[in-house]
Parts: C-alpha cells; sequence; structure tokens
C-alpha cells in the first residue's frame, strides 16, 4: 500500500471541499426550494438547520475522516466491525449518482455551445424535449447515437484524468482552477442580472416573507432536506476528503468555513436566479411566480429563453451553462472518490487500477441515460436516490455515531485537540437529538406522500 495522500495546503482542501457542496444544488435547487417554502422567511429554518445539523454533522464528518484516515466504509468499520455497511451504502448512493450527474454535465456542455448561436430557437422547452433529447438528426455516427455521447465521453476523461493524477495533483489542482473561474463567471452573471429590467420584481417575490410558513413541519423538512444535499453530507465524501488532511488541521475551523461558503454561493444564486426570472416576467408580460422553476426545468428551458432575451446573451449564456459545467464537475470528481478510496482500501489496489475500474463501470452504466427516456430515467432515480436513500442512510449514520456515546465523546476530543473552536453541548445535542428527530420526521413525511 502507497502512503496514504495529503492534501498540498489547507486552502485546497477547502476548495475541493466547497467544489463538492457547491454544485447543482446551489444553482437550480435552492432557489425555488427557498421561494416555495416562506421566501423571506425560509432563511430562519435555514439557518437553523445550518448551525444544527449541517455544520454539525460535517464536523462530525470531517473528523472521523481525519481520526481514521479511511474512506468512509473502512472509517465506520474502525469504529465498530458491524458498522463498515454503513460506508458501503453511502458509497453505493454516490456512485449510482455518479452515473446520472455526468449526463446533466453534458447537457450543459452542450448548451454553453448552443448559447453562441441559440440553437433553441423561440421555444426553448420543445427544443429540449422534443429536438435535443431524441435521437436527432444531430447525432453523430449516423442517427442512431444521441449528439450526448460526445461531450458525456470528454466528461468521463476529463473525470478520470483528475482522479488518476491524486489528491494534491488531480483533485486539489482541478478544485483551484474550476471554484476561482466559477465563483467569478457567476458573480458576473448575477450583477448583469440584477441591473436588468424587472429584476427587483423578481427580488421582492424572492425575498418577501410568509412568516406562516415557519409554523409548517414540511418547511422545515425543506430546510434540512436542502442543507444535507448542499452539504454533501452522508455521502461518503466529506469522510473521504478529510481522510487526506494533514495530522495538524483545524477540523472545525474548516467545517464553519466550508459551510458558510456553501450558503454564500446559494444566496447568490438565488438573487441571480430570481433577478433574471423577474427580468423575464418583465419580458412577457407574466407573474414571477408563473415562471419559476427547478432543476432540469430551470437550467434548460427557462434558462435559455431568459439567455436569448438578454443582451450579449452568446456571452452570458456561456458563463451560466458553463458555469453548471465547473460546479457539476468538481462535485463529480467527489462523488467518484469516494468509491475509488473505498476499492483501493477493501481490495488494496493502486490509485491507477483503483480509478480505472471504478470509472469504467460508471462510465458504461452511465450510457443508460444517453437517449430520449433518460431524463425520466433520471428523474426517478433521483428521486429514490435523494428521498430514501440518502436520508435513511443519514439517519443510520447519525444514530449509530451519536448514541453511541464512547465514540462521540472520542470524536470530541479529537476535534477539540486541533481545532481553536471548542466542541460543546450545542454540539451533542445537535447529533444526539435534533438531527435524528427531524431526518426521522423527513422519512416519514416522505413515506406518506409517496404512499397517497
Ligand atoms: N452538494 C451538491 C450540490 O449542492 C450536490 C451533491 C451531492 C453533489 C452529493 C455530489 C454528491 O449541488
Ligand atoms: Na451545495
Amino acid at each position: 500500500m502507497e502512503k496514504r495522500s495529503q492534501w498540498g495546503t489547507r486552502l485546497g482542501f477547502l476548495l475541493a471541499a466547497m467544489g463538492s457542496a457547491i454544485g447543482l444544488g446551489n444553482i437550480w435547487r435552492f432557489p425555488a426550494t427557498a421561494f416555495e417554502n416562506g421566501g423571506g422567511a425560509f432563511f430562519i429554518p435555514y439557518l437553523f438547520a445550518l448551525l444544527t445539523a449541517g455544520i454539525p454533522m460535517l464536523i462530525m464528518e470531517y473528523t472521523i475522516g481525519h481520526k481514521y484516515r479511511s474512506s468512509a466504509p473502512r472509517a465506520f468499520k474502525r469504529i465498530s466491525p458491524g458498522m463498515e455497511w454503513i460506508g458501503w451504502w453511502q458509497v453505493a448512493v454516490s456512485f449510482v449518482i455518479s452515473t446520472y450527474y455526468p449526463i446533466i454535465v453534458s447537457w450543459a456542455i452542450m448548451y454553453t455551445y448552443f448559447s453562441f448561436g441559440q440553437d433553441w430557437g423561440n421555444d426553448a422547452t420543445t427544443f429540449f424535449i422534443e429536438d435535443f433529447l431524441s435521437v436527432s438528426e444531430a447525432g453523430v455516427f449516423g442517427s442512431m447515437v444521441p449528439a450526448v455521447l460526445i461531450p458525456l465521453i470528454a466528461v468521463w476523461i476529463i473525470v478520470f484524468f483528475i482522479l488518476f493524477r491524486g489528491v494534491k495533483r488531480g483533485i486539489e489542482l482541478a478544485n483551484k482552477i474550476f471554484i476561482p473561474i466559477l465563483i467569478i463567471s457567476f458573480l458576473l452573471i448575477v450583477i448583469r442580472a440584477i441591473t436588468l429590467p424587472g429584476a427587483l420584481t423578481g427580488l421582492d417575490e424572492f425575498f418577501a416573507p410568509d412568516w406562516s410558513s415557519i409554523a409548517d413541519g414540511s418547511v422545515w423538512v425543506a430546510a434540512y432536506g436542502q442543507i444535507f444535499f448542499s452539504l454533501s453530507i452522508a455521502f461518503a465524501i466529506m469522510i473521504t476528503f478529510s481522510s487526506y488532511l494533514p495530522k495538524k488541521s483545524d477540523i472545525t475551523n474548516n467545517a464553519f468555513i466550508t459551510g458558510f461558503a456553501n450558503s454564500s454561493f446559494e444566496l447568490l444564486a438565488g438573487i441571480g436566479v430570481f433577478a433574471a426570472l423577474g427580468f423575464m416576467a418583465n419580458q412577457t408580460g407574466q407573474q414571477v411566480s408563473d415562471v419559476v422553476e427547478s432543476g432540469v426545468g430551470l437550467a434548460f428551458m427557462v434558462f435559455p429563453e431568459i439567455i436569448s432575451q438578454m443582451p450579449a446573451s452568446g456571452f452570458f449564456g456561456t458563463l451560466f451553462f458553463g458555469s453548471l459545467v465547473l460546479a457539476g464537475l468538481s462535485s463529480m470528481v467527489s462523488i467518484s472518490e469516494t468509491y475509488i478510496a473505498g476499492l483501493r482500501e477493501k481490495f488494496n489496489l493502486s490509485r491507477r487500477a483503483a480509478v480505472t475500474v471504478g470509472t469504467s463501470l460508471a462510465a458504461a452504466i452511465s450510457l443508460l441515460y444517453a437517449n430520449q427516456g433518460g431524463l425520466n430515467l433520471l428523474d426517478t432515480v433521483d428521486y429514490f436516490i435523494n428521498n430514501y436513500g440518502v436520508a435513511l442512510v443519514g439517519l443510520f449514520e447519525i444514530v449509530a455515531i451519536a448514541w453511541f456515546a464512547r465514540e462521540v465523546n472520542q470524536l470530541q476530543t479529537h476535534a477539540n485537540s486541533v481545532s481553536d473552536i471548542r466542541l460543546g453541548a450545542w454540539w451533542k445535542f445537535s447529533l444526539r437529538v435534533i438531527t435524528p428527530l427531524v431526518l426521522g420526521y423527513m422519512m416519514i413525511l416522505n413515506l406518506r406522500t409517496d404512499m397517497t
């Protein structure tokens, strides 16, 4: 076994963790979630969720990775042999996500290219569903092969090389390049968006507080759900990344920085998206609430139309879809590293062997989505993975660790021995009581909605 790899600098680790956290969830999930769950009033449950679940769990995962210097499966096994499966479950969830995430990144690559000529024409929705997703004449190698195959292969080659080069020369270096470019591009888009006509109406709608929402349990669940997904918690990612930290590393501080950086980006995205939606409503004479969308619909159906109506559309289209590509790629690298690390340790493989096996397998499966039915399949898999896969294993993780008194005390001592900020009652109470209650409630709500 080679010596365990390490990050070159603290900033390198932080950029990699932010690269994982900052993703499509910030750009296309947060804005609509906040809007639909109380607007300005949503920030109260959201901030609560960040401070009582997001950051405490991030501290816990960073401490596990740092203390046991292992990928998730081996780290849980070291805590207790009966817990190894929790790590594998998380790795499996990440593996599944890594088979459809690159499809979205590939769409974003195609749309970056389409931005130059606004290939989507006057009806971006029809274009996306009927022309783009079908096996169209735009297909390569004859009509049977969808055009998305070329960017998809490119994405896998990029991910393969980043992971192949290792922690410092691959993951860290890539994020040192991607994240600054992402932040600058995104800032430019947001500045442009808030200066468009109608932008302020959009922002008014976004921030208008519906105070009654605070009394609604489902709003709190939405806030915690957003925080878990957005901080890449319970995906084996943060344990894996922190296992590459040098012995002397401030854990608690790093968790606060990651958490606040991710939320800042999320807020920025909310402002940018709603300014742009306000502009769109203004152009078409609609209400902002009529044009609000999230996910694939927001990115590939609503945004192309907004971009077409903007001055310098080619430039801003490139910035927007380019941002999606960078945000997606850095998250993609982080989810893939979980099974690379897991495989390496389990089968005593070299990094190169594990990367080759892991990415080839995921790439082969990703082809399943590269066709007409791809979007539906992607939606279904994404729904189950997020609502059951992650929430459930998150609950198992928190119960296994936080209610295992000896372990939680040891983690506390470990984190305190390297960090400036001391962990005390707040941390334990969040982990032992608040987070399990919310996750349990979340599971019940999900089951109830799906049964009816
Ligand atoms: N944290 C990412 C986001 O907010 C989503 C993600 C979760 C990415 C898990 C990879 C793995 O978009
Ligand atoms: Na995020």
